[in-house]
This record gives structure tokens, sequence and C-alpha cells, in this order.
């Protein structure tokens, strides 16, 4: 006979982190449309936030200009299962988010209190309800701490370097190879030695390491460990 989720297991939060590209924004997009769950990048959040300041000239060291900033932002998700968009101030951001000086001004505005307060949030509201799966960096430590199956992505920085490349010139956006991996590097570096919710795995998170894996391998892993707990 097959088994049929409960209510309450059908609605539950995965939290998937690691640095940066490890794949966790590929693997969590196909695993919420697998459990017809939503998935949530909180990295856009950030990036969104790092485009905004930009946009407006603010220095990050201007916190009072920043917290102005932070009550006049409105991010907007829109749900798509090839890929979300995401809205900033109702302008669709979602490739802009991604160039390179972004991803820095993210990590770095990403460090102040304000910032993370404001993103964690709205993290929570939109999570609160279950059925989602949600990446980032701290999800599994901070924003749902009882997130129901935790999972920490790894791979080495070439590997994650080369993926990259990939992405970034799929979405139309020039990438060199040794660019990117200096900008991994740093990244890594600033978000696992910030004070405030630095990258590092949950105890009770499961590691995968995607070196060697390929999306579906890695997708596969993870949905077997999901349906284990599910159907326990
Ligand atoms: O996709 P990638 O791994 O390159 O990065 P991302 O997930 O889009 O995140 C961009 C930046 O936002 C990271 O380098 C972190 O500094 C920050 N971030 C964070 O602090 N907390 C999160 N939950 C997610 C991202």
């Amino acid at each position: 006979m097959e088994k049929v989720y409960n209510d309450n297991k059908s609605r539950y939060i995965i939290a998937i982190d690691g640095p940066a590209a490890s794949g966790k924004s590929t693997t969590a997009r196909l695993i919420a449309s697998e459990l017809q769950y939503v998935y949530i990048d909180t990295g856009a959040m950030y990036r969104a936030c790092g485009l905004r300041s930009k946009q407006l000239g603010i220095s990050l060291d201007n916190v009072p200009k920043i917290g102005e900033m932070l009550d006049e932002i409105k991010i907007e998700i829109v749900f798509h299962e090839a890929g979300n968009r995401f809205l900033l101030n109702g302008s669709d951001v979602s490739e802009m988010i991604r160039e390179k000086d972004i991803s820095r001004l993210a990590s770095d505005i990403s460090q102040i209190g304000i910032v993370r307060e404001r993103m964690v949030d709205l993290q929570r509201d939109l999570g609160k309800g279950g059925g989602v799966v949600m990446d980032g960096r701290d999800i599994g430590t901070v924003v749902f701490p009882h997130a129901d199956c935790k999972f920490f992505m790894i791979a080495d920085v070439d590997t994650r370097a080369q993926r990259r490349v990939i992405e970034l010139k799929a979405k139309g956006i020039e990438a060199d190879f040794e660019e990117v991996r200096k900008d991994l590097i740093w990244r890594d570096n600033n978000d696992s030695t910030r004070k405030l919710a630095p990258l590092r795995k949950a105890e009770d998170a499961i590691e995968i390491d995607t070196t060697g894996l390929t999306i579906d391998e890695q997708v596969a892993e993870i949905v077997i460990n999901i349906k284990n707990k599910m159907y326990a």
C-alpha cells in the first residue's frame, strides 16, 4: 500500500545552508518542485538590500541611512517552478542582483544587525506555515533552528567556481573563472568570520559534499533523507 503524507508532515520546513555557489539554490528549487513546496532564496534578499544601497548611494557605515532604506524597501517574490522572480520596490531585479559587485555588497550589508533582523523576520514570516525549502547561511542555525530537516552543502572551491561561471554565463552575465574563484574565497571568509549569524553547519545538519555529484544525484540524496524522516 502506498504511504501518504499526513497533514503535519507534508508541511515540513527544510533548511539548506552552505558556502557560496555550493549548489544550494538549484538543489533547493528542484527539491521544492518535487515536494510541491515553495522555494525561498534568502541570499536574494540580502542581494536586493545590497542593490538598493547602491542605487541610493548609501555607504554601509551609515547605519541610520540603512535603517531608512529598510523602511522603504519592498522585496517581493513571484513564485515560479522554473525559477522565482525578485521584485525590488516593484522592479524585477532577478538578473541584476547576480552581478559580481552585488555579491560582495550583499556579503557586506548582511553583516549589519538591523538588516539581518529585518530579513530574518521576513524569512520567518514566509516560512512559518511550513511547506518550504529555504536556503542561505543561517537557516538551520538562526532563522529556523527547529527546522524539520537541515542540510549543509559543500563542494571544493574549483568545482564551485566552475559551476558559478556556467550559471552566470547562462544568465548573460560575463564571468571569468579566476575572478569568480577569488570572489567565492573572499565571501566564504567574510561570511564565516562575521559576528552575527556566521556561516556554519548546524550540529544536527546533514553534510552533503556535492563535489563529485550531479544535480540529480544531490537532489535524490536530499529527497531520500527527507522522505525517510517523513515516513519514519
Ligand atoms: O548564491 P550564493 O551562494 O553565491 O550567495 P547567496 O546565497 O545569494 O548569498 C549572497 C550573500 O548574502 C552571502 O555571501 C551572505 O553574505 C549573505 N547571506 C546571509 O548572510 N545569510 C543568508 N541566509 C543568505 C545569504
